[in-house]
């Protein structure tokens, strides 16, 4: 189903707010994203056509900014800045030690579908790297001066909450 049709209510009011379409990308992508957890090729074309953009601006946005993803992932989204502040404050390093404890290579995610783990660019936090944004659908916390340990820690209690959500 397109996001036209499974959201024709919320899709009236977004541009009755935005008398210039071009301006409602940004909400319709929450939108899409929240329908999937990312936004799909489909969803993208979709919004280019709604709004008379093309598709490579619309895909380039979602390329821009880390709270928008076009790939699925696992329940936890860990997006660790490797931009050049947090890079010169050992990031890399952390990142790649990081994966190395998880078993996982940047973009991959834990084979328990808990954690997927993305490099980002600046979030803000440039003094206070190693530094990662965690995003849980619509949520999202933000964890500073991290270390592999610290990290490891969270994931575990992270692992543990999600079990027995679903216990
Ligand atoms: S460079 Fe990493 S938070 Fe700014």
């Amino acid at each position: 189903m397109s996001i036209a049709e499974k959201y024709t209510d919320e899709i009236q009011a977004i541009f009755a707010k935005y008398p210039v379409k071009r301006s409602a990308v940004m909400p319709l992508l929450y939108l899409a994203q929240r329908a999937e957890g990312y936004i799909t090729k489909g969803a993208m074309a979709e919004i280019a056509d709604l709004l008379e953009l093309d598709v490579t601006e619309v895909a380039a946005i979602v390329g821009f900014y880390s709270m928008y993803h076009d790939e699925a992932a696992g329940k936890y989204r860990m997006q660790v800045c490797t931009d050049l502040s947090c890079a010169l404050r050992g990031a890399d390093a952390f990142l790649e030690n990081l994966c190395q404890n998880l078993g996982v290579k940047v973009g991959e995610t834990t084979p328990d579908g808990l954690v997927t783990v993305e490099a980002v660019m600046c979030l803000a936090g440039c003094d206070k790297a190693p530094m990662f944004q965690l995003q849980q659908g619509d949520q999202v916390s933000y964890h500073e001066n991290m270390t592999v340990d610290k990290t490891m820690e969270l994931v575990e209690a992270l692992r543990k909450s999600s079990k027995q959500v679903d216990e």
